[in-house]
């Protein structure tokens, strides 16, 4: 990996994901984000990673997808390079996502933040979609997301002027869970890692994947969708042992089975 910064089970049951590409603003390039998806790839299939957090760094999460890399190209080239399989199989990831994000978040940086399931921001953490200013426009799911996040209106003035908003405004528009002081912000993903990785990673598994549907069914569909994980989880071991603990009043030990 060169540009990015695994740490497998830094903290019980969860995985870190650096990306670390500090003098460019953790800008995107290919090979950054094939890395991105190798180690999604690799931490879903790990028995002892349930929950994964991808950060940045303090001054930027990611500033976009590579201008550098993409200023020469043509539409064919980009076709071609078909970067969005990658970014397919990244959203296809079935554990739970934290985005630990500091400083710029922007384009991509926001796109792959909104691929996360949930975000973390230090207070100074900026997010917008800019890629109006370079004469083009957001590609992996800026337009569909964000709009989906914060409401037509917001996201068209983001999308449309580029502006950028601050950590407050992303909290009080239902962009990010959770703001906190620059130096906390990775310690409250982890703390919040924690309380997903003491739950049975099988429900935490069929939850998201249930949640992710109402964006891309239509109600009654995804209800159904959602009724049949509900029944399947009463074929885990998880589930006897949960309900167990609640009427037996102790804490439950999940297994993931
Ligand atoms: C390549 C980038 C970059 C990017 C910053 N850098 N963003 N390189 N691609 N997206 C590089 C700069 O060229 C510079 O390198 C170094 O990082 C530091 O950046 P500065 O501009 O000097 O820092 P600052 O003045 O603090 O400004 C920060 C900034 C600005 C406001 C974030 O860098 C900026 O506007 N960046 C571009 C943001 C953007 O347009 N993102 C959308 C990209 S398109 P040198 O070598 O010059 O020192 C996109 C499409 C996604 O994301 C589609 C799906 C994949």
């Amino acid at each position: 990996m060169e540009f990015i910064l695994v740490e497998k089970h830094v903290k019980p049951f969860v995985s870190l994901i650096r990306l670390n590409r500090p003098k460019e603003l953790n800008a995107l390039n290919l090979q950054l984000m094939q890395e991105i998806k190798g180690a999604l790839l690799d931490l879903d299939e790990d028995e002892n990673t349930r929950v994964i957090i991808i950060t940045g760094n303090e001054r930027a999460f990611a500033a976009g997808a590579d201008i550098k890399q993409m200023a020469g190209k043509g539409a064919v080239d980009m076709l071609k390079i078909d970067q969005f399989t990658t970014w397919d199989t990244i959203k296809k990831t079935k554990k739970p996502i934290i985005a630990a994000v500091s400083g710029f978040c922007l384009g991509g940086g926001n796109e792959l933040a909104m691929i996360c399931d949930m975000i973390i921001a230090s207070e100074t953490a900026q997010f917008g979609q800019p890629e109006i200013n370079i004469g083009v426009m957001p590609g992996a799911g800026g337009t569909q997301r964000l709009t989906r996040a914060v409401g037509k209106a917001k996201a068209m003035e983001m999308v449309l002027t580029g502006s950028f908003i601050s950590a407050q405004v992303a909290l009080a528009l239902g962009l990010v869970n959770k703001v906190v002081p620059v130096e906390l912000y990775l310690e409250e993903a982890f703390k919040l890692a924690a309380k997903l990785a003491e739950k049975s990673p099988i429900a935490i598994q069929m939850a998201k994947e249930s949640v992710l549907k109402s964006f891309e069914m239509p109600l009654q569909e995804a209800l159904f969708f959602e009724r049949k994980n509900f029944y399947m989880l009463f074929a885990t071991e998880d589930q006897k042992e949960g309900m167990a603990a609640f009427v037996e009043k102790r804490k439950a030990d999940f297994k993931g089975k």
